[in-house]
């Protein structure tokens, strides 16, 4: 099978394409054929080698797939040969075939394709634990996004539209505020005016009634996180996402404090590892939302393996909307 290879960390461009052996099923493990990856910034971090797990060197990078299985191991009993599935794994997805552990597959309704299974993988389930595990959101509640037209962004939008929150979304750009109201966002903020710090605020309170933001899902850090801080509501709920922007912000404690706020983490992976009935649990819930017409992911673009330079950049540099999946079959 081919497979896009970390042989040394670095950039997109220094991944190889590389015939491997296909992998062999252990007693409780799936062997899929796949058709569909999906790219995620953490893949960056993984490739470049500042993500906070990292297998040795060389390995296949990639957090999920979606395909058809091929074979099952001894122990397996919720698949069989020829199921559509996806599956959430630590790395390895960027390859022809991949095996993971029977808990960590889920099956793909017949109505939705591999691209968009993907699509619908681990940013659905990074907005989707953010807001009701991580937030404890409840309808009614506002809640602003950052970085709101790419893949956790995108998904809080819709999520939150879905479990009845007021959505206010950062974004860059007209086009992804455009993206954003198309997908459920009441009102849209532009993270590039000149006094974000004070813009930010300004604009929150003026469509809260200057009650701030009850919920805010932060991806970006820097600048962002530090205005959205001044901005959150009395007893609000901050879930930490990301450092898309490349500044890991810093708080000051009395300011949790007195605005009675919670500054709240999330590493989706642990929960897969630690919890994964609720992982799976949570998966289906997805699920049964897109089902239900309430929350569609959006596929921007597909890319043979061959280029996933090209979609691994324009992760890179903000450029997606929605999600970029790669496709192999
Ligand atoms: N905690 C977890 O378990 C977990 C899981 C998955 C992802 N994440 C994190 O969530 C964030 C989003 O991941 P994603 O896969 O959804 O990525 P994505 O689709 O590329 O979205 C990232 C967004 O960040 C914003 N951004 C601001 N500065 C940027 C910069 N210098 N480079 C690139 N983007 C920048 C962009 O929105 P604007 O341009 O509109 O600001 C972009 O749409 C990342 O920080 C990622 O590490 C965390």
């Amino acid at each position: 099978m081919k497979a896009l290879v970390v042989q040394q960390f670095g950039a997109p461009e220094t991944l190889v394409i590389e015939e491997r052996p296909t992998p062999v099923p252990s007693a409780d493990e799936v062997l899929i054929d796949v058709h569909a990856a999906g790219v995620n910034f953490p893949d960056l971090m993984v490739i470049d080698g500042t993500y906070q797990i990292l297998p040795p060197l060389p390995f296949i990078p990639g957090k999920e797939c979606a395909g058809v299985v091929k074979a099952v191991g001894s122990c397996v009993t919720s698949v069989k040969p020829g199921d559509r599935v996806m599956m959430q794994i630590e790395y390895g997805a960027f390859a022809q075939q991949v095996v993971a552990n029977q808990i960590n597959c889920h099956a793909v309704p017949d109505a939705m394709s591999f691209p968009e299974a993907v699509a619908m993988g681990l940013s659905y389930m990074t907005a989707h634990f953010a807001l009701v595990d991580r937030a404890q959101l409840k309808p009614g509640e506002t809640v602003l996004v950052t970085g709101a037209a790419g893949g956790v962004g995108l998904a809080a939008v819709q999520i939150a539209k879905a479990l009845g929150a007021i959505v206010l979304a950062a974004v860059d750009s007209p086009e992804k505020a455009a993206v954003a109201k198309a997908n459920g966002a009441d009102h849209v903020i532009d993270t590039t005016v000149a006094d974000l710090r004070n813009a930010l605020r300004e604009e929150v309170f003026a469509v809260t009634a200057k009650r701030g933001a009850d919920v805010i899902l932060d991806q970006v850090g820097g600048g962002v996180f530090d205005a959205c801080l001044r901005a959150i509501a009395w007893c609000g709920r901050m879930v930490v996402i990301g450092f898309a922007s490349g500044r890991v912000p810093e708080i000051k404690a009395g300011y949790i404090l007195v605005k009675n706020i919670a500054v709240i983490g999330l590493q989706i992976s642990d929960y897969r590892d630690r919890q994964p009935d609720r992982f799976r649990a949570m998966r289906q819930e997805l699920l049964d939302l897109y089902s239900a017409g309430k929350i569609k992911p959006h596929v921007m673009a597909t890319y043979a393996l061959k280029d996933a330079a090209l979609a691994l950049n324009a992760v890179k540099h903000g450029k997606v909307i929605g999600k970029v999946v790669l496709t192999t079959a």
